[in-house]
Protein backbone atom coordinates (compact mmCIF):
# COMPACT_ATOMS: atom_id res chain seq x y z
CA UNK A 1 0.00 0.00 0.00
CA UNK A 2 1.40 3.54 -0.81
CA UNK A 3 1.67 5.97 2.00
CA UNK A 4 1.14 8.81 -0.20
CA UNK A 5 -3.07 10.28 -0.19
CA UNK A 6 -4.19 8.81 -3.65
CA UNK A 7 -5.39 11.83 -5.81
CA UNK A 8 -8.98 12.76 -5.47
CA UNK A 9 -9.78 11.21 -9.32
CA UNK A 10 -7.02 8.72 -10.17
CA UNK A 11 -7.72 9.47 -13.95
CA UNK A 12 -7.73 13.34 -14.15
CA UNK A 13 -4.81 13.72 -10.88
CA UNK A 14 -3.74 16.82 -9.60
CA UNK A 15 -3.22 18.57 -13.31
CA UNK A 16 -7.07 18.06 -14.61
CA UNK A 17 -7.98 17.79 -11.51
CA UNK A 18 -10.40 21.21 -11.45
CA UNK A 19 -11.09 23.91 -13.83
CA UNK A 20 -14.29 25.59 -14.56
CA UNK A 21 -14.92 23.04 -16.45
CA UNK A 22 -15.10 20.52 -14.20
CA UNK A 23 -18.98 20.12 -13.73
CA UNK A 24 -19.47 20.74 -17.90
CA UNK A 25 -17.24 17.60 -18.41
CA UNK A 26 -18.35 15.25 -15.53
CA UNK A 27 -21.40 12.53 -16.34
CA UNK A 28 -21.62 11.88 -12.94
CA UNK A 29 -25.07 12.37 -12.42
CA UNK A 30 -26.80 10.38 -15.27
CA UNK A 31 -24.06 7.79 -13.95
CA UNK A 32 -25.91 6.92 -11.55
CA UNK A 33 -28.26 4.17 -13.51
CA UNK A 34 -24.86 2.66 -14.68
CA UNK A 35 -23.13 2.12 -10.94
CA UNK A 36 -24.54 -1.12 -11.13
CA UNK A 37 -23.14 -2.16 -14.45
CA UNK A 38 -20.10 -0.63 -13.74
CA UNK A 39 -19.20 -2.78 -10.85
CA UNK A 40 -20.54 -5.70 -12.40
CA UNK A 41 -18.14 -4.84 -15.61
CA UNK A 42 -15.63 -4.64 -12.71
CA UNK A 43 -15.91 -7.52 -11.60
CA UNK A 44 -15.63 -9.50 -14.13
CA UNK A 45 -12.82 -7.38 -15.78
CA UNK A 46 -10.75 -8.54 -13.11
CA UNK A 47 -12.47 -12.70 -12.79
CA UNK A 48 -10.87 -12.75 -16.40
CA UNK A 49 -7.41 -11.09 -15.71
CA UNK A 50 -6.76 -13.00 -12.81
CA UNK A 51 -7.79 -16.26 -14.70
CA UNK A 52 -5.42 -15.12 -17.70
CA UNK A 53 -2.42 -15.01 -15.02
CA UNK A 54 -2.66 -10.55 -15.57
CA UNK A 55 -3.26 -9.89 -12.27
CA UNK A 56 -2.50 -12.09 -9.65
CA UNK A 57 -5.06 -14.20 -7.17
CA UNK A 58 -4.39 -12.32 -4.31
CA UNK A 59 -4.08 -8.90 -5.84
CA UNK A 60 -7.74 -9.75 -7.67
CA UNK A 61 -9.02 -10.83 -4.53
CA UNK A 62 -8.00 -7.29 -2.68
CA UNK A 63 -9.58 -5.59 -5.58
CA UNK A 64 -12.86 -7.86 -5.34
CA UNK A 65 -13.14 -6.78 -1.83
CA UNK A 66 -13.25 -3.35 -2.27
CA UNK A 67 -15.57 -3.37 -5.19
CA UNK A 68 -18.35 -5.52 -2.38
CA UNK A 69 -17.70 -2.67 0.21
CA UNK A 70 -17.66 0.70 -2.99
CA UNK A 71 -20.90 -1.17 -3.45
CA UNK A 72 -22.43 -1.39 -0.09
CA UNK A 73 -21.32 2.28 0.53
CA UNK A 74 -23.72 3.16 -2.28
CA UNK A 75 -23.24 5.17 -5.71
CA UNK A 76 -23.43 8.79 -3.24
CA UNK A 77 -20.65 7.81 -1.34
CA UNK A 78 -18.88 7.57 -4.33
CA UNK A 79 -15.56 10.49 -4.08
CA UNK A 80 -15.38 12.92 -6.55
CA UNK A 81 -15.34 11.99 -10.06
CA UNK A 82 -15.75 13.10 -13.65
CA UNK A 83 -17.05 9.68 -14.07
CA UNK A 84 -19.00 6.70 -12.49
CA UNK A 85 -15.74 4.51 -14.05
CA UNK A 86 -13.23 6.92 -12.39
CA UNK A 87 -14.88 7.14 -9.22
CA UNK A 88 -15.32 3.81 -8.47
CA UNK A 89 -11.84 3.35 -9.72
CA UNK A 90 -10.77 6.06 -7.24
CA UNK A 91 -12.74 4.67 -4.30
CA UNK A 92 -11.16 1.55 -4.84
CA UNK A 93 -7.39 2.83 -4.54
CA UNK A 94 -8.83 4.94 -1.49
CA UNK A 95 -9.34 1.49 -0.14
CA UNK A 96 -6.75 -0.56 -0.91
CA UNK A 97 -4.10 1.08 -2.03
CA UNK A 98 -2.00 0.85 -5.10
CA UNK A 99 -2.93 -2.72 -5.92
CA UNK A 100 -6.51 -1.09 -6.65
CA UNK A 101 -4.63 0.78 -9.67
CA UNK A 102 -4.25 -2.72 -11.38
CA UNK A 103 -7.87 -2.78 -11.97
CA UNK A 104 -7.86 -0.62 -15.14
CA UNK A 105 -5.62 -3.06 -16.79
CA UNK A 106 -6.06 -3.70 -20.12
CA UNK A 107 -9.08 -1.82 -20.76
CA UNK A 108 -10.26 1.64 -21.69
CA UNK A 109 -13.67 3.80 -19.97
CA UNK A 110 -14.10 3.72 -23.88
CA UNK A 111 -14.88 0.25 -23.80
CA UNK A 112 -15.80 0.26 -20.10
CA UNK A 113 -18.84 2.69 -20.72
CA UNK A 114 -19.99 1.49 -23.94
CA UNK A 115 -20.32 -1.83 -21.63
CA UNK A 116 -21.77 -0.22 -18.78
CA UNK A 117 -24.60 1.09 -21.01
CA UNK A 118 -25.46 -2.08 -23.21
CA UNK A 119 -25.27 -3.93 -19.71
CA UNK A 120 -27.45 -1.39 -18.06
CA UNK A 121 -30.25 -0.86 -21.50
CA UNK A 122 -30.75 -4.67 -21.75
CA UNK A 123 -32.96 -4.53 -18.47
CA UNK A 124 -34.28 -1.10 -19.81
CA UNK A 125 -35.94 -3.22 -23.00
CA UNK A 126 -36.76 -6.03 -21.38
CA UNK A 127 -39.24 -4.16 -19.11
CA UNK A 128 -40.08 -1.64 -22.17
CA UNK A 129 -41.20 -5.22 -23.75
CA UNK A 130 -43.11 -6.03 -20.44
CA UNK A 131 -44.99 -2.59 -20.46
CA UNK A 132 -46.11 -3.66 -23.99
CA UNK A 133 -46.94 -6.77 -22.97
CA UNK A 134 -49.39 -5.10 -20.28
CA UNK A 135 -50.76 -3.46 -22.58
CA UNK A 136 -51.15 -6.30 -25.28
CA UNK A 137 -53.00 -7.86 -22.59
CA UNK A 138 -55.16 -5.71 -21.46
CA UNK A 139 -56.35 -4.69 -25.17
CA UNK A 140 -56.75 -8.62 -25.46
CA UNK A 141 -58.77 -9.21 -22.41
CA UNK A 142 -60.73 -6.18 -23.12
CA UNK A 143 -61.61 -7.07 -27.14
CA UNK A 144 -62.14 -10.46 -25.74
CA UNK A 145 -65.36 -8.96 -23.32
CA UNK A 146 -66.68 -6.61 -26.15
CA UNK A 147 -65.90 -8.92 -29.36
CA UNK A 148 -69.67 -8.24 -30.61
CA UNK A 149 -69.68 -4.76 -29.40
CA UNK A 150 -70.67 -2.64 -32.35
CA UNK A 151 -69.26 0.42 -32.58
CA UNK A 152 -68.61 2.94 -35.34
CA UNK A 153 -65.28 2.92 -37.12
CA UNK A 154 -64.30 6.05 -38.48
CA UNK A 155 -61.66 7.17 -41.21
CA UNK A 156 -60.84 11.01 -41.67
CA UNK A 157 -62.70 11.27 -38.19
CA UNK A 158 -65.81 10.72 -40.10
CA UNK A 159 -68.32 7.88 -39.67
CA UNK A 160 -66.93 5.20 -41.86
CA UNK A 161 -68.22 1.84 -41.36
CA UNK A 162 -69.81 0.09 -38.06
CA UNK A 163 -67.31 -2.33 -36.60
CA UNK A 164 -67.20 -3.43 -33.08
CA UNK A 165 -65.21 -2.37 -29.49
CA UNK A 166 -62.95 -6.05 -29.74
CA UNK A 167 -62.13 -5.66 -33.48
CA UNK A 168 -60.73 -1.84 -32.61
CA UNK A 169 -59.11 -2.94 -29.76
CA UNK A 170 -57.45 -6.14 -31.47
CA UNK A 171 -55.93 -3.80 -34.34
CA UNK A 172 -53.60 -1.81 -31.86
CA UNK A 173 -52.91 -5.38 -30.10
CA UNK A 174 -51.24 -6.49 -33.48
CA UNK A 175 -49.46 -3.03 -33.84
CA UNK A 176 -47.98 -3.33 -30.87
CA UNK A 177 -46.95 -6.88 -31.39
CA UNK A 178 -44.39 -5.28 -33.97
CA UNK A 179 -43.10 -3.08 -31.49
CA UNK A 180 -42.78 -5.72 -29.13
CA UNK A 181 -40.94 -7.68 -32.26
CA UNK A 182 -38.74 -4.61 -33.06
CA UNK A 183 -37.48 -4.12 -29.14
CA UNK A 184 -36.40 -8.20 -29.47
CA UNK A 185 -34.58 -7.60 -32.37
CA UNK A 186 -32.98 -4.35 -30.96
CA UNK A 187 -32.66 -6.57 -27.61
CA UNK A 188 -30.25 -8.93 -29.46
CA UNK A 189 -27.99 -6.02 -30.92
CA UNK A 190 -27.30 -4.51 -27.52
CA UNK A 191 -26.61 -7.26 -26.08
CA UNK A 192 -23.53 -7.68 -27.43
CA UNK A 193 -19.95 -7.32 -25.45
CA UNK A 194 -17.06 -4.25 -26.37
CA UNK A 195 -15.47 -5.18 -23.07
CA UNK A 196 -11.41 -5.56 -23.91
CA UNK A 197 -11.44 -3.31 -27.08
CA UNK A 198 -9.51 -0.70 -24.79
CA UNK A 199 -9.44 2.52 -26.11
CA UNK A 200 -10.10 1.53 -29.77
CA UNK A 201 -7.15 -0.41 -30.63
CA UNK A 202 -7.29 -3.27 -28.51
CA UNK A 203 -4.47 -4.55 -25.91
CA UNK A 204 -1.09 -6.36 -26.24
CA UNK A 205 -2.49 -8.04 -23.00
CA UNK A 206 -3.55 -11.99 -23.48
CA UNK A 207 -7.61 -10.87 -22.64
CA UNK A 208 -10.28 -13.18 -22.76
CA UNK A 209 -13.34 -11.51 -24.17
CA UNK A 210 -15.27 -13.99 -24.89
CA UNK A 211 -14.72 -14.48 -20.94
CA UNK A 212 -15.77 -11.12 -19.79
CA UNK A 213 -19.30 -11.20 -22.33
CA UNK A 214 -20.24 -14.89 -20.78
CA UNK A 215 -19.83 -13.36 -17.18
CA UNK A 216 -21.78 -10.68 -18.22
CA UNK A 217 -24.27 -12.64 -19.88
CA UNK A 218 -23.60 -10.85 -23.46
CA UNK A 219 -24.84 -13.51 -26.16
CA UNK A 220 -21.33 -12.65 -28.00
CA UNK A 221 -18.72 -9.64 -28.74
CA UNK A 222 -18.72 -6.43 -30.93
CA UNK A 223 -15.97 -7.68 -32.78
CA UNK A 224 -13.31 -5.07 -33.97
CA UNK A 225 -12.22 -3.35 -31.42
CA UNK A 226 -12.72 0.03 -32.79
CA UNK A 227 -16.34 -0.59 -33.44
CA UNK A 228 -17.05 -1.29 -30.49
CA UNK A 229 -16.12 1.70 -28.62
CA UNK A 230 -17.46 3.60 -31.33
CA UNK A 231 -20.46 2.79 -32.18
CA UNK A 232 -24.06 3.89 -30.48
CA UNK A 233 -26.26 2.35 -32.95
CA UNK A 234 -27.72 0.62 -29.82
CA UNK A 235 -29.12 3.37 -28.64
CA UNK A 236 -30.55 4.32 -32.04
CA UNK A 237 -32.05 1.49 -32.49
CA UNK A 238 -33.62 1.40 -29.23
CA UNK A 239 -35.22 4.57 -29.14
CA UNK A 240 -36.44 4.45 -32.50
CA UNK A 241 -38.24 0.94 -31.83
CA UNK A 242 -39.43 3.02 -28.69
CA UNK A 243 -40.92 6.05 -30.57
CA UNK A 244 -42.67 3.84 -32.84
CA UNK A 245 -43.76 1.81 -30.18
CA UNK A 246 -45.01 5.74 -28.59
CA UNK A 247 -46.55 6.66 -31.72
CA UNK A 248 -48.59 3.54 -32.15
CA UNK A 249 -49.84 4.25 -28.56
CA UNK A 250 -50.57 8.08 -28.89
CA UNK A 251 -53.18 6.76 -31.94
CA UNK A 252 -54.62 4.51 -29.01
CA UNK A 253 -54.34 7.58 -26.71
CA UNK A 254 -55.97 10.08 -29.73
CA UNK A 255 -58.65 7.77 -30.11
CA UNK A 256 -59.74 7.19 -26.70
CA UNK A 257 -60.07 11.08 -25.80
CA UNK A 258 -62.00 11.07 -29.32
CA UNK A 259 -64.05 8.29 -27.80
CA UNK A 260 -64.69 10.05 -24.68
CA UNK A 261 -65.73 13.03 -26.00
CA UNK A 262 -68.32 11.43 -27.87
CA UNK A 263 -69.90 9.42 -25.19
CA UNK A 264 -68.69 6.55 -26.25
CA UNK A 265 -66.29 4.82 -23.62
CA UNK A 266 -65.38 6.45 -20.26
CA UNK A 267 -62.23 6.42 -18.63
CA UNK A 268 -61.96 5.56 -15.19
CA UNK A 269 -61.78 8.31 -12.50
CA UNK A 270 -57.64 7.04 -11.54
CA UNK A 271 -56.77 7.75 -15.04
CA UNK A 272 -59.19 11.08 -15.00
CA UNK A 273 -58.32 14.69 -14.05
CA UNK A 274 -60.95 17.52 -13.19
CA UNK A 275 -60.12 21.43 -13.65
CA UNK A 276 -59.53 23.33 -10.56
CA UNK A 277 -62.12 25.91 -11.58
CA UNK A 278 -64.91 23.69 -13.32
CA UNK A 279 -65.85 21.66 -10.95
CA UNK A 280 -68.29 19.42 -13.17
CA UNK A 281 -64.89 18.93 -15.62
CA UNK A 282 -63.25 14.82 -16.11
CA UNK A 283 -61.01 14.83 -18.45
CA UNK A 284 -58.92 12.45 -20.00
CA UNK A 285 -55.51 13.94 -18.61
CA UNK A 286 -53.00 10.81 -18.53
CA UNK A 287 -54.48 9.88 -22.54
CA UNK A 288 -52.89 13.44 -23.36
CA UNK A 289 -49.64 12.98 -21.48
CA UNK A 290 -49.59 9.34 -23.29
CA UNK A 291 -50.30 11.08 -26.92
CA UNK A 292 -47.18 14.19 -25.93
CA UNK A 293 -44.85 11.30 -24.83
CA UNK A 294 -44.65 10.14 -28.42
CA UNK A 295 -43.20 13.68 -29.08
CA UNK A 296 -40.93 13.01 -26.50
CA UNK A 297 -39.45 10.13 -27.70
CA UNK A 298 -39.13 11.94 -31.61
CA UNK A 299 -36.66 14.32 -30.17
CA UNK A 300 -34.81 11.78 -28.11
CA UNK A 301 -34.59 10.20 -31.43
CA UNK A 302 -33.32 13.59 -33.18
CA UNK A 303 -31.07 14.48 -30.10
CA UNK A 304 -29.45 11.00 -30.40
CA UNK A 305 -29.13 10.71 -34.71
CA UNK A 306 -27.76 14.52 -34.69
CA UNK A 307 -25.49 14.08 -31.47
CA UNK A 308 -24.07 11.15 -33.21
CA UNK A 309 -23.84 12.23 -37.10
CA UNK A 310 -21.08 13.15 -38.74
CA UNK A 311 -18.68 12.12 -35.78
CA UNK A 312 -15.04 10.49 -36.14
CA UNK A 313 -13.19 7.36 -34.98
CA UNK A 314 -13.26 6.35 -32.24
CA UNK A 315 -14.24 7.71 -29.12
CA UNK A 316 -15.17 11.29 -28.96
CA UNK A 317 -16.45 12.63 -25.71
CA UNK A 318 -20.04 13.68 -28.05
CA UNK A 319 -20.98 9.84 -26.59
CA UNK A 320 -21.44 11.24 -23.22
CA UNK A 321 -24.23 13.72 -24.41
CA UNK A 322 -26.00 10.69 -26.23
CA UNK A 323 -26.68 8.00 -23.71
CA UNK A 324 -29.06 10.16 -21.82
CA UNK A 325 -31.29 10.36 -24.37
CA UNK A 326 -31.93 6.48 -24.48
CA UNK A 327 -32.40 6.58 -20.57
CA UNK A 328 -35.37 9.22 -20.82
CA UNK A 329 -36.58 7.61 -23.77
CA UNK A 330 -37.03 4.35 -22.29
CA UNK A 331 -38.26 5.93 -19.21
CA UNK A 332 -41.02 7.94 -20.31
CA UNK A 333 -41.93 5.18 -22.91
CA UNK A 334 -42.51 3.00 -20.65
CA UNK A 335 -44.56 4.52 -18.19
CA UNK A 336 -46.48 6.11 -20.53
CA UNK A 337 -47.45 2.46 -22.04
CA UNK A 338 -48.11 1.21 -18.34
CA UNK A 339 -50.46 3.94 -18.24
CA UNK A 340 -52.23 3.43 -21.86
CA UNK A 341 -53.10 -0.07 -20.52
CA UNK A 342 -54.40 0.60 -17.50
CA UNK A 343 -56.32 3.34 -19.14
CA UNK A 344 -57.42 0.65 -21.64
CA UNK A 345 -57.43 -1.83 -19.61
CA UNK A 346 -60.68 -0.02 -16.85
CA UNK A 347 -62.22 1.97 -19.43
CA UNK A 348 -66.12 1.82 -19.90
CA UNK A 349 -67.58 1.28 -23.43
CA UNK A 350 -71.16 2.28 -23.37
CA UNK A 351 -73.13 -0.11 -25.31
CA UNK A 352 -75.76 1.73 -26.19
CA UNK A 353 -74.22 5.16 -27.27
CA UNK A 354 -71.90 2.86 -29.26
CA UNK A 355 -74.52 1.18 -31.08
CA UNK A 356 -76.68 4.56 -31.80
CA UNK A 357 -73.84 5.89 -33.10
CA UNK A 358 -72.78 2.92 -35.05
CA UNK A 359 -75.41 3.77 -37.78
CA UNK A 360 -74.73 7.62 -37.61
CA UNK A 361 -73.88 9.07 -40.55
CA UNK A 362 -75.01 6.60 -43.46
CA UNK A 363 -72.01 4.39 -42.37
CA UNK A 364 -73.78 0.75 -43.61
CA UNK A 365 -73.48 2.28 -46.74
CA UNK A 366 -70.68 0.21 -48.41
CA UNK A 367 -72.53 -2.48 -47.23
CA UNK A 368 -75.40 -1.88 -49.75
CA UNK A 369 -73.01 -1.30 -52.30
CA UNK A 370 -71.55 -4.59 -51.72
CA UNK A 371 -75.27 -6.29 -51.73
CA UNK A 372 -75.70 -4.98 -55.08
CA UNK A 373 -72.17 -5.50 -56.13
CA UNK A 374 -72.77 -9.64 -55.14
CA UNK A 375 -75.81 -9.43 -57.09
CA UNK A 376 -73.61 -8.51 -60.66
CA UNK A 377 -73.73 -4.88 -60.24
CA UNK A 378 -70.44 -3.79 -61.31
CA UNK A 379 -68.79 -2.16 -58.02
CA UNK A 380 -68.88 1.62 -59.23
CA UNK A 381 -72.25 2.02 -60.15
CA UNK A 382 -73.07 0.57 -56.98
CA UNK A 383 -71.11 2.83 -55.62
CA UNK A 384 -72.67 5.63 -57.34
CA UNK A 385 -76.53 4.54 -56.65
CA UNK A 386 -76.12 4.35 -53.16
CA UNK A 387 -74.14 7.82 -53.11
CA UNK A 388 -77.32 9.60 -54.45
CA UNK A 389 -79.78 7.24 -52.89
CA UNK A 390 -77.99 9.05 -49.61
CA UNK A 391 -78.06 11.97 -50.95
CA UNK A 392 -81.42 11.83 -51.53
CA UNK A 393 -82.53 10.68 -47.84
CA UNK A 394 -80.10 12.86 -46.36
CA UNK A 395 -81.60 16.12 -48.12
CA UNK A 396 -85.23 14.90 -48.13
CA UNK A 397 -85.46 13.17 -44.25
CA UNK A 398 -84.51 15.60 -41.83
CA UNK A 399 -85.18 14.34 -38.11
CA UNK A 400 -87.04 11.45 -38.67
CA UNK A 401 -86.43 8.13 -37.04
CA UNK A 402 -84.59 5.63 -37.97
CA UNK A 403 -86.69 3.36 -39.18
CA UNK A 404 -88.48 6.00 -41.31
CA UNK A 405 -84.87 6.31 -42.67
CA UNK A 406 -84.55 3.05 -43.63
CA UNK A 407 -87.93 3.21 -45.72
CA UNK A 408 -87.31 6.78 -47.32
CA UNK A 409 -83.34 5.08 -48.36
CA UNK A 410 -84.93 1.79 -49.65
CA UNK A 411 -87.70 4.04 -52.01
CA UNK A 412 -84.42 5.75 -52.69
CA UNK A 413 -82.41 2.95 -53.93
CA UNK A 414 -85.73 2.24 -56.04
CA UNK A 415 -85.50 5.39 -57.81
CA UNK A 416 -81.63 5.14 -58.54
CA UNK A 417 -81.51 1.95 -59.24
CA UNK A 418 -84.43 2.77 -62.36
CA UNK A 419 -82.16 5.69 -63.01
CA UNK A 420 -78.50 4.07 -62.56
CA UNK A 421 -79.03 0.27 -63.68
CA UNK A 422 -82.43 0.86 -65.82
CA UNK A 423 -84.14 -1.45 -63.62
CA UNK A 424 -85.89 -2.24 -60.37
CA UNK A 425 -84.62 -2.44 -57.46
CA UNK A 426 -85.95 -6.33 -56.99
CA UNK A 427 -84.51 -7.50 -60.10
CA UNK A 428 -81.36 -7.59 -58.35
CA UNK A 429 -81.35 -7.82 -54.45
CA UNK A 430 -84.40 -8.13 -51.41
CA UNK A 431 -85.67 -5.08 -50.26
CA UNK A 432 -85.00 -7.50 -46.73
CA UNK A 433 -81.99 -8.28 -47.68
CA UNK A 434 -80.97 -3.95 -48.22
CA UNK A 435 -82.80 -3.55 -44.84
CA UNK A 436 -80.80 -5.87 -42.81
CA UNK A 437 -76.97 -4.58 -45.11
CA UNK A 438 -78.54 -1.42 -43.51
CA UNK A 439 -78.34 -2.82 -40.39
CA UNK A 440 -75.00 -1.77 -37.94
CA UNK A 441 -74.68 -5.45 -36.46
CA UNK A 442 -75.61 -7.35 -39.68
CA UNK A 443 -73.56 -5.28 -41.32
CA UNK A 444 -70.77 -6.24 -38.95
CA UNK A 445 -71.27 -10.13 -38.93
CA UNK A 446 -71.46 -10.36 -42.95
CA UNK A 447 -67.63 -8.95 -43.08
CA UNK A 448 -66.29 -11.85 -41.98
CA UNK A 449 -63.09 -11.86 -44.30
CA UNK A 450 -60.10 -12.77 -41.93
CA UNK A 451 -59.21 -10.40 -40.03
CA UNK A 452 -62.32 -8.89 -40.29
CA UNK A 453 -64.82 -7.74 -37.59
CA UNK A 454 -67.25 -10.24 -38.02
CA UNK A 455 -67.44 -12.35 -34.80
CA UNK A 456 -66.12 -16.03 -36.21
CA UNK A 457 -63.23 -13.05 -37.65
CA UNK A 458 -62.41 -11.45 -33.98
CA UNK A 459 -62.94 -15.08 -32.58
CA UNK A 460 -59.62 -15.71 -34.54
CA UNK A 461 -58.34 -13.15 -34.43
CA UNK A 462 -58.05 -13.14 -30.78
CA UNK A 463 -56.88 -16.69 -30.69
CA UNK A 464 -53.74 -16.08 -32.66
CA UNK A 465 -53.60 -12.59 -30.21
CA UNK A 466 -53.41 -14.37 -26.86
CA UNK A 467 -50.56 -17.10 -28.30
CA UNK A 468 -49.05 -14.46 -29.77
CA UNK A 469 -48.99 -12.51 -26.25
CA UNK A 470 -47.88 -15.66 -24.66
CA UNK A 471 -45.00 -16.38 -26.81
CA UNK A 472 -43.52 -13.14 -25.65
CA UNK A 473 -43.65 -13.83 -22.56
CA UNK A 474 -42.00 -16.80 -22.42
CA UNK A 475 -39.29 -15.29 -24.81
CA UNK A 476 -39.08 -12.53 -22.27
CA UNK A 477 -38.69 -15.27 -19.35
CA UNK A 478 -36.46 -16.30 -21.14
CA UNK A 479 -34.27 -13.49 -21.35
CA UNK A 480 -34.52 -12.36 -17.92
CA UNK A 481 -33.25 -15.84 -16.62
CA UNK A 482 -30.38 -15.70 -18.98
CA UNK A 483 -29.17 -12.59 -17.46
CA UNK A 484 -30.58 -14.09 -13.66
CA UNK A 485 -27.92 -16.89 -14.36
CA UNK A 486 -25.23 -15.15 -16.04
CA UNK A 487 -25.45 -12.83 -12.26
CA UNK A 488 -25.27 -15.55 -10.32
CA UNK A 489 -22.43 -17.24 -11.91
CA UNK A 490 -20.34 -14.08 -12.02
CA UNK A 491 -21.36 -14.06 -8.27
CA UNK A 492 -19.76 -17.53 -7.97
CA UNK A 493 -16.73 -16.61 -10.07
CA UNK A 494 -16.16 -13.62 -7.81
CA UNK A 495 -16.13 -15.66 -4.57
CA UNK A 496 -14.04 -18.41 -5.91
CA UNK A 497 -11.66 -15.74 -6.60
CA UNK A 498 -12.09 -13.39 -3.46
N1 LIG B 1 -18.08 9.30 -19.16
C1 LIG B 1 -17.72 8.98 -20.49
C2 LIG B 1 -18.94 8.61 -21.34
O1 LIG B 1 -19.99 8.52 -20.83
C3 LIG B 1 -16.76 7.83 -20.55
C4 LIG B 1 -15.38 8.27 -20.36
C5 LIG B 1 -14.54 8.15 -21.54
N2 LIG B 1 -13.84 9.37 -21.55
C6 LIG B 1 -12.76 9.64 -22.25
N3 LIG B 1 -12.31 10.82 -22.16
N4 LIG B 1 -12.23 8.79 -23.06
O2 LIG B 1 -18.81 8.44 -22.52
Amino acid sequence: MSEEEPPSDVVRRDRFSGGPARGFLSSMDDDARIFTADLAVDRAHVVMLAEQGIVGEQEAATVLSALDDVESAGFSALPDGEDVHAAIETAVIERVGDVGGKMHTARSRNDEVATCIRYRLREDVLEAIEATLGLRGALAEVASDRAETVMPGYTHLQPAQPTTVGHYLLSYEEAISRDTARLFDAYGRVNQSPLGSAAFAGTPFDVDRERTAELLGFDGLVANSMDAVSTRDFLVEVVSSLANLATTVSGLAEDLVVFSNKGLVELADDYSSTSSIMPQKKNPDTLELVRATAGDAASGVNGLLTTLKGLPRAYNRDLQNATPHAWETVDAVSEAVAVAAGAAGTADWNEEVLADAAGEGFSTATGVADLLAMAGVPFRKAHEMVAESNQIVAIENENISQNEVKEAYLDALDATAEEILGDSLSAYVEREAVAAALDPEKSVSARDSTGGPAAEAVAQNLTTTEKRVADDEDALAAEREKLAAADDRLRQEVSRVA
